[in-house]
């Protein structure tokens, strides 16, 4: 068994793994002798890699370094990284190696290098418990959604509405425009030939799927001033993405039908830190701070300082905000996954920010991989096998649509 990139692909090979697109649409079973219009009709759905029998595969698609001291080194760095995570159960053991693999492929820098840790803690004087009071009593004001996505969500809930009136909202912002331009046109759906127009993009892949894009790319993009000595914007918003495109593919291979809340939904998840790093700095320095200085993990360290962590800020935001609850499902209970309403999608966000933060993609100022939640894994009922394909998928995703983000 192995996995083979789709240009090695040759016909006889036999399936040892079914191929879905990335909707969950099978594409071919398992156990299926691969025709030359398999190949064709996989590189038309963006297909990259698939699961072969036998010995035709490449059993370890990486390569890494040569060095085996560096090798050892990233294993031993990882290893520090995953203390909180329990690595005797297989889907983190699964998720460990796959982190080491790609950190050793990627040579990515260590989260720590994106996080201040300038300002060192002054001790126990500054517990703000009265946080979430004050963003409550409303002593902050906090941004304000952007119009667009009203505009937007109200021409899509009209059934008279055209995928040209739909296009022509989205055309009064040339930013929103432009981006979505380049997500429908990257292997995050892998359509064979260029879209051009808004109108066209609407068509194929469908006005939920447009708004939902548009509301995560406007969100995120109203929080761009973490001062630079706290965390890297670059790093968070690598960090966000990431989730974003893990949380998307796992719902594919789990054949949920709303792949697209479920990209938004991780795209936002920490959104919340951003709150907290934008408004309250000197806190977020502590905080961080602290963090390091404990070796605890950020949330549980946010719970002592503030009296809530970043979950319940956002959950604020999004009522504030009025947007649907299924953000708030997936969001608020990302790191307490069975206490959703919805447990399956706000696991799915969990599990990707965990593999998110193995494979070191970014960060929202987390140092350590947060723990797995077992019954809600159980619950999920994923194999760990499908880890693999998934990290495949989802980095191949998140490589050609990383330049969005210095949009
Ligand atoms: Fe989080
Ligand atoms: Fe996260």
């Amino acid at each position: 068994m192995g996995i083979i990139h789709i240009n090695k692909l040759k016909p006889g090979m036999v399936l040892d793994q079914e191929v879905r697109d990335i909707n969950g649409r099978l594409l071919l079973k398992i156990d299926k002798e691969i025709q030359s219009s398999h190949i064709r009709i996989f590189k038309i759905w963006g297909i990259t890699e698939v699961n072969i029998r036998g010995n035709n595969g490449n059993k370890n698609p990486s390569t890494g370094p040569a060095d085996p001291e560096l090798i050892e080194k990233i294993k031993e760095n990882t290893q520090d990284l995953f203390r909180h995570a329990d690595l005797e159960h297989p889907a983190l053991k699964e998720i460990f190696r796959i982190s080491v693999l790609f950190r050793c492929q990627h040579n990515f820098p260590e989260n720590d290098k994106n996080i201040s840790l300038a300002v060192a803690d002054t001790g126990e004087a500054t517990v703000e418990k009265d946080f979430l009071q004050k963003l409550q009593k409303e002593t902050i004001t906090l941004p304000e959604i952007p119009s667009i996505v009203f505009e937007l969500n109200e021409v899509i809930a009209n059934p008279l509405s055209s995928a040209e009136d739909i296009a022509q909202v989205v055309h009064r912002s040339p930013s929103l425009t432009a981006l979505l331009l380049k997500i429908v046109n990257s292997p995050f759906y892998g359509f064979p030939s260029k879209i051009d127009k808004i109108s066209l993009a609407v068509t194929l892949i469908g006005t939920r799927e447009i708004s939902g894009l548009a509301l995560g790319i406007s969100l995120i993009s109203l929080f761009n001033n973490i001062p630079k000595e706290i965390l890297s914007m670059h790093s968070f918003l690598r960090h966000s993405l990431a989730c974003g495109i893990i949380s998307r593919v796992l719902a594919a291979h789990k054949s949920l039908p709303q792949t697209e809340q479920l990209f938004v939904s991780g795209l936002l998840h920490d959104l919340g830190r951003l709150i907290l790093y934008s408004y309250f700095p000197e806190e977020s320095r502590n905080l961080l701070s602290r963090a390091r200085s404990t070796d605890t993990l950020l949330y549980l360290q946010e719970n002592d300082y503030l009296g809530c962590n970043h979950t319940h800020l956002i959950k604020h935001l999004l009522q504030l905000w009025k947007l649907p609850m299924v953000l708030e499902n997936n969001v608020f209970f990302h790191h307490s996954p069975l206490e959703a309403q919805q447990p399956v999608p706000a696991t799915l966000v969990h599990l990707a920010d965990i593999i998110t933060n193995g494979l070191g993609i970014g960060t929202s100022g987390e140092r350590f991989v947060p723990p797995l939640d077992h019954a809600a894994w159980e619950n999920l009922g994923l194999s760990p096998t499908c880890f693999d394909v998934v990290t495949k998928q989802a980095t191949h995703q998140f490589f050609a649509l990383e330049s969005m983000l210095d949009v």
